[in-house]
């Protein structure tokens, strides 16, 4: 099949034929839909984050059930359609148990080896060369082979782009704020950066009541995206000082809540300068590996300020996704409005190039 192969960062990656093993126990194949074009696998292209090399990009993405393999639970049949998850989950660990399976202790052997949670790819060069998967996944692709945890059945009505999305970037958007802040309805909430996740912590604000709904971004057209979406004030922060307006518009208060979706020193910092005493930041984008951003301290401790990171929404994904198709289904998440360009798998180039020049909404490749 062919497949988007990442061999070193800073090189594009290219289109390749590779080759897709059967599914082994536990494990589905999947024909991929539709497949999000999410900044993080841009992270891997640049080298800012790293994973086994080479590898198949792609995280976000949905399909159907082309085959299920042997000893399989059941639950998911061929023909199924699915959206995928990028955290595996071994139902038996200390997190699993606890029901916040993003920190399953397979996550670690999953990622140190770029293979599926038993730490083996199906994946290989069409010369029989090694290939890794990315996140346990790696959609832009034809087909995948996953485990069948990673797997959540979609509902009739939900379309394969957003069954895609929302396995991702709407999942962690809408879930920092269903799971991290507390009794938002009539009280500020920031969000900073509009892009796929940052406008789904807006969607998710919106239905919760936040308000003022106040986002930050650089770009003039996905801050006029994020008040269609509920944004009640919206800053371009190269026009403006973030902070200055953020207390102007609170009335010198501050929000009790921040989520920061870009990943950036310098953003953090306006956002933990904007939370009111007592209040709190959710970091919510990823940085480089080793990426810091430097606290005040006594603005932390006298202020009692909060600092929460939140990885895939602070979600149950399992629990979770369901419940985002049928607020999606009930009209209550406007997703259809995320969804930006979309492309064919093989122009995936110029998705990113895209994503890289500003490109409103969420860009799909179908393969
Ligand atoms: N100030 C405000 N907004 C900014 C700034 C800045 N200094 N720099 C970038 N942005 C905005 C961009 O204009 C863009 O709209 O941040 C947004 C980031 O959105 P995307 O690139 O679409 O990224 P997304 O997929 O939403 O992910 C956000 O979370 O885990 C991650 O790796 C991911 O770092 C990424 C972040
Ligand atoms: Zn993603
Ligand atoms: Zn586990």
């Amino acid at each position: 099949m062919r497949a988007v192969v990442l061999r070193s960062p800073g090189e594009p990656p290219q289109l390749e034929d590779v080759e897709l093993s059967a599914p082994r126990t536990g494990e589905l194949l999947v024909r991929i839909e539709a497949a999000g074009v999410c900044h993080s696998d841009y992270h891997y292209m640049t080298g800012d984050l790293t994973a086994p090399l080479p590898l198949v990009l792609g995280h976000e993405g949905a399909g159907i059930v082309e085959e299920v393999g042997p000893g399989a639970s059941g639950c998911i049949r061929v023909g199924d359609r699915v959206a995928l998850l990028w955290r595996p989950r071994c139902g038996r660990c200390d997190a699993c148990i606890s029901g916040n399976p993003v920190l399953c202790e397979l996550g670690a052997v999953q990622a140190a080896a770029g293979g599926l949670p038993d730490g083996t790819s199906r994946l290989s060069m069409a010369d029989g060369g090694e290939l890794h998967h990315l996140m346990g996944v790696s959609c832009f692709a034809e087909r995948v082979v996953v485990n069948e945890n990673a797997a959540v059945p979609v509902p009739d009505g939900v379309p394969p782009e957003i069954a895609a999305i929302s396995a991702c970037a709407v999942i962690t958007g809408v879930g920092a704020v269903f799971h991290e802040v507390r009794e938002a309805a009539g009280r500020p909430l920031l969000v900073l950066g509009a892009g796929g996740v940052g406008l789904s912590s807006v969607m998710g604000a919106a239905l919760v009541g936040a308000h003022p709904l106040i986002v930050v971004d650089v770009d003039e057209a996905k801050l006029d995206l994020a008040r269609e979406l509920g944004a009640t004030h919206t800053i371009n922060a190269r026009d403006d000082d973030v902070v200055e307006r953020v207390l102007a518009i609170t009335g010198g208060a501050g929000v009790p809540w921040a989520i920061e979706a870009i990943g950036r020193s310098q953003t953090l910092q306006q956002a933990l300068a904007c939370v009111a005493p007592g209040g709190t930041l959710v970091a919510v984008g990823l940085g480089a590996t080793g990426a810091e951003f430097p606290v005040p301290l006594n603005q932390l401790v006298q202020r009692q300020k909060r600092v929460v990171g939140s990885l895939y929404g602070s979600s149950n994904p399992p629990l979770d996704l369901p419940r985002i198709f049928g607020l999606y289904l009930a009209g209550k998440l406007p997703l259809d409005k995320l969804v930006g360009d979309r492309l064919p798998l093989t122009e995936f180039g110029e998705a990113y190039e895209r994503l890289t020049a500003g490109a409103v909404g969420r860009g799909i490749l179908v393969p």
